[in-house]
């Protein structure tokens, strides 16, 4: 086998990323654009020892699973992996990814149920990034091709909530509208409040954008209630152009704000039952460290239920929200500093219980090394990758952690991403 084959195979599973895997000749072989049970021809791509790469060319025999796509640019579109495949299936599909991720770091799941949530397929997504590429003068809105760098123009997007696609309609007419003076703007990112007012965007732009330009895109943007940008670099100030850039989503223990660049959870229909399943790891733990707090999506409710919460966060936008959040907690105890440079205070602290929500990378091992050495005897580990989060629970079970249970939340349909909870104890 070699690069630039063609070869027929047959697609026995579904693995993370939104990959088929197939086997031919002694090589397991991640195939693009299959779905578990299809037969494909197959140009291949890169060749290892063990494994190769390819992409469907054509489908040969579909597999029963399939049904036809939803969204008119599935075909293409690089945001979604899973839109042929009916939403229950796409569940199973996920949650034996999720099973097959962690047996292959060897955590142990004899009597670990997996418990799973869904979501509604469309009009979940309440923050979301666009990409902006601007062709003979005209915009380009939507997402890269898969695998490729090509921008797939999306009018319209499924999983956006009516909210969202209404601000991304009137951002494209603002950008039709003034070429000469948005020519830099790279990508958009929106964010909608759970209150039913709140809507933001904040352009990211190449080079600067000029005050005239700005402010005219405002008045075509109306339903924006906060509208900014930030040019390239690190460090790049965020300008604010009108309103404010916050949206304020309402939770049964307050009001959170957050601003469009801090992290927000995407899924607006599961956020209850993910702060529910992560707070049930932690349930009746009076001292709690929580780690990777972003604007206090759980500081808040643990701050109710707990005497003492120590909450580190790093990113600065996110620390302000979070201070704003909780300015009337005083059991929380909010520290703007990476995780790991924190360490040094777990011990002291004496913990019952960690909760951490990472980002994709997970935790890593200095992070649980760090953890184990503060004596909780529990932790909850919200994860958004199967595959750092299975590395970081073996790491886990060396130093005595057990699993008791995981839970997946399927809160990105169609696409390969999932969330799960884990719980573990020692
Ligand atoms: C997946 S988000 C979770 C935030 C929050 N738990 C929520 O559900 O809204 C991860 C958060 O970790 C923060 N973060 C990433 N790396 C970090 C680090 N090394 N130290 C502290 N915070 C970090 C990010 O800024 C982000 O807010």
């Amino acid at each position: 086998m070699k690069p630039g084959d063609v070869v027929e195979l047959l697609v026995e599973k579904g693995v993370y990323r939104g990959r088929g895997l197939a086997r031919e000749a002694g090589r397991v072989v991640f195939v693009a654009g299959a779905l578990p049970g299809d037969r494909v021809r197959a140009r291949v791509e890169k060749v290892k020892r063990d494994w190769a790469e390819a992409r469907v060319e054509r489908l040969e025999a579909p597999s029963p699973q399939r049904r036809p796509a939803p969204c008119a640019h599935a075909a293409r579109c690089g945001g979604c992996a899973y839109q042929e495949l009916a939403p229950a299936a796409q569940v199973e599909l996920k949650r034996g990814i999720l099973v097959e991720s962690l047996e292959r770091a060897r955590v142990p799941l004899a009597g670990v149920e997996v418990g799973v949530t869904a979501s509604p397929e469309a009009g979940w997504r309440w923050r979301g990034r666009m990409h902006v590429d601007w062709i003979d003068g005209r915009p380009r809105l939507g997402f890269r091709e898969e695998g490729a760098h090509v921008l797939v123009d999306v009018e319209r997007c499924l999983q956006f909530t009516p909210g969202l696609q209404a601000l991304a309609d009137e951002l494209r007419n603002g950008l039709v509208a003034d070429p000469g003076g948005l020519s830099g703007v790279r990508e958009l990112r929106l964010a909608e409040g759970g209150d039913g007012v709140t809507r933001v965007a904040a352009l990211a732009v190449e080079g600067r954008l000029e005050p005239g330009a700005a402010a005219r895109l405002a008045e075509r943007v109306p339903g924006a209630t906060g509208l900014g940008w930030q040019g390239s670099g690190p460090g790049a100030p965020f300008v604010r152009i009108a309103g404010e850039p916050c949206v304020f989503t309402p939770r049964p223990e307050g009001v959170l704000r957050s601003h469009v660049l801090s992290f927000f959870q995407g899924n607006a229909a599961c956020l209850d039952a993910l702060v529910l399943r992560a707070l049930e790891t932690v349930s009746g733990a009076d001292r709690v460290l929580e780690l990777y707090a972003g604007v206090g999506l759980f500081t808040l409710p643990l701050a109710r239920r707990a005497s003492h919460v120590r909450a580190v966060e790093a990113a600065p936008w996110a620390v302000e929200d979070a201070r704003h959040n909780l300015a009337e907690h005083p059991t929380v105890q909010l520290v703007e500093d990476d995780v790991l440079r924190d360490a040094h205070a777990w011990a002291r602290g004496r913990f019952d219980a960690a909760l951490l929500d990472p980002p994709r990378a997970g935790a890593g091992p200095e992070v649980v090394d760090a953890l184990a050495r503060a004596r909780v005897g529990r932790i909850g580990y919200v994860s958004c990758d199967p595959t750092t989060l299975a590395r970081d629970l073996r790491r886990l079970g060396e130093h005595g952690f057990a699993l008791r249970s995981l839970h997946l939340l399927d809160l990105f349909p169609d696409t390969f991403h999932l969330e799960a909870v884990a719980a573990l104890e020692r």
